[in-house]
Order: structure tokens, then sequence, then C-alpha cells
């Protein structure tokens, strides 16, 4: 009835940070995946007789409540699937105000209270340390013990995975420790050829990252929204596709450095507009119309990066290779995902987007080594970074 040395916890407050931060469109969740990972930790805690209170967020509402970020539906898919378990679950409107404190009050053992959006409240990414700890103070007030789950916030020194850390007793979950377990075999001398599939649209975020894969890849794959900073860093024309001006030189630098192990797409899907019904054609990546703009990587590239990842032992792939949700645009990260499934050897799926994207295209979860709940995380904990999350439940 414990968790990482916590000791008996019937009875007690527990504060679990979980990563809810699911895809939601007119209040309708698409991939739930990131819930159904966060469900065995809950189960275990309530099963303990714990009164569990969950802590989360879900995108970047800039620190004011904003109805188009809230936690309810996640509470609702929550609650059903706790039902089969006969756990109830409740949700307070707001973090850590009259509401969450009311209804930690009125938590009965065994039961889970999901509270409103973290990031609602300002105090949450602060950059000034006494802001978040502020917040932290008033978050772990409602509880006795600290519980950190959300695995794709790790990286994220914020007070409700961070700071609160420090003001409770604390372990990892479940799910953070079977995650660090896969990555950690990815980092910790990876059977070779190690290759590494980027894609997917934050852009920024990720170019960021290249630099430190580049030392520990052998094959770095780029598709996505990403590809068109390079293939003008290149020197060619990209249209209207996504671009990102202040990063060219630094895509530059990375081109030079990484000469023998990037690997651009050589034929691009282009479309007049950002439309599923848009008229969708292959182009030579070089030859990128001006009124047009990329979606997808062509099918000479996805045979190209299909061979890549075939002669790989150990693959990790984080987002998409194009606009997967509009069929025209699927194939790339289609032919991707297939390879993933045919690696001999170990493959990592990483990160919501691309979670999603395999389970959309109608792969089971199964036909690959490890999905893993963090994108950002994830590829963080590869560049070999230290995650403020993880740093902290290593303090006393
Ligand atoms: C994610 O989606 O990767 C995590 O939930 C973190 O979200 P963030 O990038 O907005 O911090």
């Amino acid at each position: 009835s414990t968790i990482g040395g916590l000791g008996d916890l019937a009875g007690r407050r527990v504060l679990v940070r979980s990563d809810l931060n699911v895809p939601i469109k007119d209040g309708v969740i698409g991939d739930d995946g990131r819930i159904r990972a966060s469900l065995p930790t809950l189960i275990k805690l309530a099963k303990a007789g714990a009164k569990v209170i969950v802590t989360a967020h879900l995108g970047r509402p800039k620190g004011e409540p904003n109805p188009a970020y809230t936690l309810a539906p996640v509470a609702t898919r929550l609650g059903e699937l706790l039902q089969p378990e006969g756990i109830t679950v409740r949700f307070a409107t707001d973090v850590t105000g009259e509401s969450a404190q009311e209804a930690v009050q009125e938590l009965d053992e065994g039961e889970v209270l999901l509270l409103e959006n973290v990031r609602y409240d300002p105090r949450e990414e602060s950059k000034d340390n006494t802001q978040r700890e502020a917040l932290a103070e008033e978050l772990a007030a409602l509880a006795d013990v600290f519980v950190s789950d959300g695995f794709g916030v790790v990286h994220r020194k914020q007070a409700s995975v961070y700071d609160v850390a420090r003001k409770l007793p604390h372990a990892a979950g479940g799910l953070v420790l079977a995650e660090v377990e896969v990555l950690k075999k990815l980092t910790e001398d990876p059977a070779r050829p190690y290759v590494v599939v980027l894609g997917g649209a934050k852009v920024s975020d990720k170019l960021a990252v290249i630099d430190n894969l580049l030392a520990k890849a052998d094959k770095l794959l780029i598709g996505g929204g990403m590809v068109f900073t390079f293939l003008k860093a290149q020197g060619h024309e990209v249209g209207k596709s996504l671009l990102e001006e202040d990063q060219l030189d630094v895509v530059r630098g990375y081109l030079k450095e990484g000469a023998d192990k990037i690997v651009l797409p050589t034929d691009i899907v282009v479309a007049p507009e950002f439309k599923a019904d848009s008229p969708a054609t292959v182009v030579a990546a070089d030859a990128i119309p001006a009124d047009q703009l990329g979606l997808d990587i062509g099918p000479e590239s996805g045979k190209a990066f299909a061979a890549e990842i075939a002669g790989a032992r150990t693959v990790f792939w984080n987002g998409p290779m194009g606009v997967f949700e509009m069929a025209a645009f699927a194939a790339g990260t289609k032919a991707v995902a297939q390879a993933l499934t045919e690696v001999d050897g170990l493959s990592v799926v990483g990160g919501g987007d691309s979670a999603a994207a395999v389970r959309q295209l109608g792969f089971a979860d199964d036909q690959f080594g490890h999905i893993s709940t963090g994108g950002g995380a994830s590829l963080e904990y590869l560049e070999g970074k230290e995650l403020p999350g993880l740093a902290v439940l290593e303090e006393d």
C-alpha cells in the first residue's frame, strides 16, 4: 500500500502531478493515451486508501483562466475510465482556491480529485522563484505527500512539477519510473546504428535539441514543419511553407556539422492551402512552387527514411512527418510508423502527437517497443540534459 518509500498512504492526502495534456477540439478529447497512461498510479493510490489529489495542465493558457483550456472534459473522461474500478472522480473549478480547498476537505479515502488547469495560475510557469514557490506552498498545503507522475512535464521547472516536490515528502510514480527505465536504454550504450527521426510542428523547440542529438545518434532523419527551414538554409525556395527565418544561421551550422548524419527529404507533398481537400502534388524538395506549401514528405523520401530505419538497431521517433490528421498528407508519417514496427531492436515513439498519430493511423501500441508520453521531456532526456522534475526527486 505504499509508493517509493512514502509509507502507508491509507487516509493520507496524496498530491499527484500527472500529464493529462491531451488534444481537445470543441470539448471533445482526441487521443486519450496520456490519461490512460496516468491511471495505474491513480488506481494504486486510491486502492491503498489515499485521498488522491491530481494537479495537471492543459495547453498553454498564459496564466489566466480560459474556458478553452479547462480540464473539465478530462475529469469526465477520467471518471469514465476509473468507474469500472469503483473509483469516484471529482473536479475542482480552481487550482488552489476555495473550490479546491473545499473539495479536498470533502474528499473520501479512495477517491480522486482533479484540480483545474494549473496553468490558469501565472505563478506556475513564472521565472521568478518566489512566485513559483508561493504557488507550490498553496499546492503543498492541500496534501501530505507528493507523487511526481507527469513524465511529459519533468523537463519543465514549474511550480507543480519542481517546486512542490521541495515542500513535501515525495516520490516518483510508476509512469515516471517506467519511462526513465526505457529511455535509459537509449542513452546508455544504445545498440547501433542508432537512428533518430524528428518531425512535428513545435519547430523552434525541436531545432534546439538537434545539436545534442547529432552527438549521440548515427543518423538524424528530418521531416515535419522543420524541414523547410533546412531546405531554405540549403538555398532552396520553400514557397508558403512553415519557415523560421531567425533560425537559418543555426540550421546552416547543423548542416555543416552533421553533413554525414542529417538526412533530409528529397521530395515533398505540396498543396496551395492548408486544407484537407486542397489539391496535393509531389514535387522535388528543391522545386517547391512559390504559391504552394509543403504538408508532408514525399513517397521517395518515405521509402528512403524507411530504409534507414530498417537498418537500425535502435530508433527514437518524435514528431509526425506531415499533417497526418488530413489523409492526403499522412503517407510520410505512416511510412515511418510502419518501418518502426519492423525494427529488429528497440523502437521508441515519443510525444503526444506521434503517439496520437500512430493510433489514428491504425497501429497498435504493442507494435512498438515503447510509446513514451513525453515529447519534449523524452527528447531532453535523450540529449543527456538534467531534467528539473527528475533531479528534484533525488533531493531529500
Ligand atoms: C507536452 O505536451 O509535451 C507536455 O504536456 C508539456 O507541455 P508544454 O510543452 O506546453 O510544456
